[in-house]
């Protein structure tokens, strides 16, 4: 692909992406007034390089071409919603979800279903519309909330994948499966605690 080729492709991918971090702040604003509490901690956007989109198109045997990758991925342009908890995913899962003009294109549910190696967050393909002097078409943005801990875990795996030595990788695995359930237990224990669960008081200094 070229470079030229690349910056058309990704023309639209951005745009959609612009439309779908303005929405979150949209409804993030509106919880705010609703519930007085901030439901985002942060959020991080990326359109994948030309680099990533040849190598995976490489990868599943797909053309390397603008044409394949505008058919076959859906993650060229890709938002992460990094929120204090559980009930802030939720909410704003679900209204984006009702939004009418958004097409739902894939939704992934590892929070309510893990995967085996412990990864947690809620992922949404949304086809975000697009307006031209001959028409409309959907670009797909792909969106994945967590909460910090979910984040905070899903940064340190990747990472770590990259670095594991072979015959390491087994154990590591194992540890990071515990790692997610100590972090899932810390989650728990600030929600108690902030929903008045008297289990959970904290414990007392020294
Ligand atoms: P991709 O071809 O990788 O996009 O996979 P997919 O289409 O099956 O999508 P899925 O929703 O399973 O995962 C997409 C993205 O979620 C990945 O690109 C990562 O950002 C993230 N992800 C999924 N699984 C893991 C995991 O085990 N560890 C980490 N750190 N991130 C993951
Ligand atoms: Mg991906």
């Amino acid at each position: 692909m070229e470079e030229k080729e690349y910056q058309e492709l990704i023309g639209p991918y951005r745009e959609c992406l612009g439309n779908v971090e303005n929405r979150l702040k949209i409804l993030a604003e509106d919880y705010r007034e609703r519930y007085g509490e901030e439901p985002i901690h942060h959020m991080q956007s990326r359109i994948k390089t030309r680099e990533s989109i040849e190598g995976k198109l490489l990868k599943k045997g797909w053309g390397q071409t603008a044409e394949d990758a505008r058919y076959y991925l859906r993650d060229i342009a890709g938002v992460r919603v990094i929120c204090y908890d559980l009930e802030g995913i939720r909410k704003l899962a679900r209204a984006l979800k009702r939004q009418g003009d958004l097409e739902l294109v894939k939704e992934k549910d590892y929070i309510a279903h893990p995967k085996p190696n412990g990864y947690k967050s809620y992922h949404l393909v949304a086809g975000v519309p697009i307006y031209r002097v001959d028409g409309m078409e959907y670009y797909p943005v792909e969106i994945q909330f967590r909460t910090m801990a979910m984040d905070l875990w899903a940064s340190l795996e990747h990472r770590s994948c990259y670095k594991r030595r072979e015959e390491d990788k087994q154990a590591w695995s194992a540890r990071f499966l515990q790692y997610s359930l100590m972090l899932e237990q810390m989650e728990q224990a600030v929600a108690d605690y902030e929903n008045g669960d008297p289990q959970n008081e904290p414990l007392p200094p020294g």
